[in-house]
């Protein structure tokens, strides 16, 4: 069975200028997979290149096995979900509304509540009434709905406490031991180390390393410098 996930040389410009440069990474089905990079090292802009959010300047983009150009980006977009930084949800909406607007399936809904029980507690509130925390439970649940093959998560932890990080971490291993395949983009590199399998670090547009999590995990040294001055492994 192909890879969830194939991405093969993908460079994108953005304003003009090369921001990712002859990028590969596959993405397995069952999962997680880490990507990881300083500030501006252009792991948004990789997610945008394979969402077909922005365009690819050379390079492809596979989805079991199959080749997502423009026109096909549409077709197979359902199982494609793609968690943005800075994400919304509608907020004047409940909880329960939220999820509905994505998904009326109940077997699809009762599996979603079942990984944010926290959620099923607070289904008729107003989301914006929520914590951050649990808002970003909802954002990742509408994902959820859509019962996607591959989900792209970027930086899900933006603003939220360390401690409700740790509480998000063990879903998107769920999500992986279901089968799904998962692309994390984490500022909260250890965290996400520890739910992953496979870690991909960019520096200034490519990929300088990739190493088991576990690796990683055992030899921060090894991911320090790929960090700070982009040595190759
Ligand atoms: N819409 C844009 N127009 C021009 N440059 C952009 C745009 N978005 C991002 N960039 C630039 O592309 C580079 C990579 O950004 P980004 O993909 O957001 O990195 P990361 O997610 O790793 O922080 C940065 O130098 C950033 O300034
Ligand atoms: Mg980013």
């Amino acid at each position: 069975m192909p890879d969830a996930l194939e991405v093969s040389r993908v460079s994108i410009d953005r304003g003009g200028t090369g921001v990712v440069r002859d990028v590969s990474l596959r993405c397995p089905r069952g999962e997680v997979t880490v990507l990881l990079g300083a500030n501006g090292a252009g792991k948004t802009t990789l997610l945008d290149g394979i969402a077909g959010v922005v365009p690819l300047r050379s390079g492809m983009v596979r989805l079991d096995g199959r080749e997502l150009t423009g026109a096909r980006r549409g077709i197979v977009g359902s199982k494609l979900a793609y968690v943005e930084q800075g994400r919304t949800v509608f907020a004047e909406l409940s909880v329960i509304d939220n999820l509905r607007a994505v998904s009326a399936d109940s077997s699809i809904m009762d599996r979603v509540l079942g990984l944010f029980p926290e959620l099923r507690a607070r289904l008729d509130v107003e989301v914006g009434l929520l914590s951050g925390g649990e808002q970003q439970m909802v954002v990742l649940a509408r994902a959820i709905c859509a019962d996607p093959e591959i989900i792209l998560i970027d930086e899900m932890s933006q603003g939220l406490a360390p401690v409700v990080v740790r509480r998000l971490m063990p879903i998107i291993r769920e999500l992986a031991d279901a089968g799904t395949a998962v692309l994390l983009v984490e500022q909260f590199a250890n965290l996400a180390l520890r739910v992953g399998d496979r870690a991909y670090v960019m520096y200034v547009g490519g990929v300088v390393l990739e190493a088991e999590c576990a690796q990683l995990i055992a030899e921060p040294e090894v991911l320090r410098d790929a960090y700070l001055r982009g040595h190759r492994s």
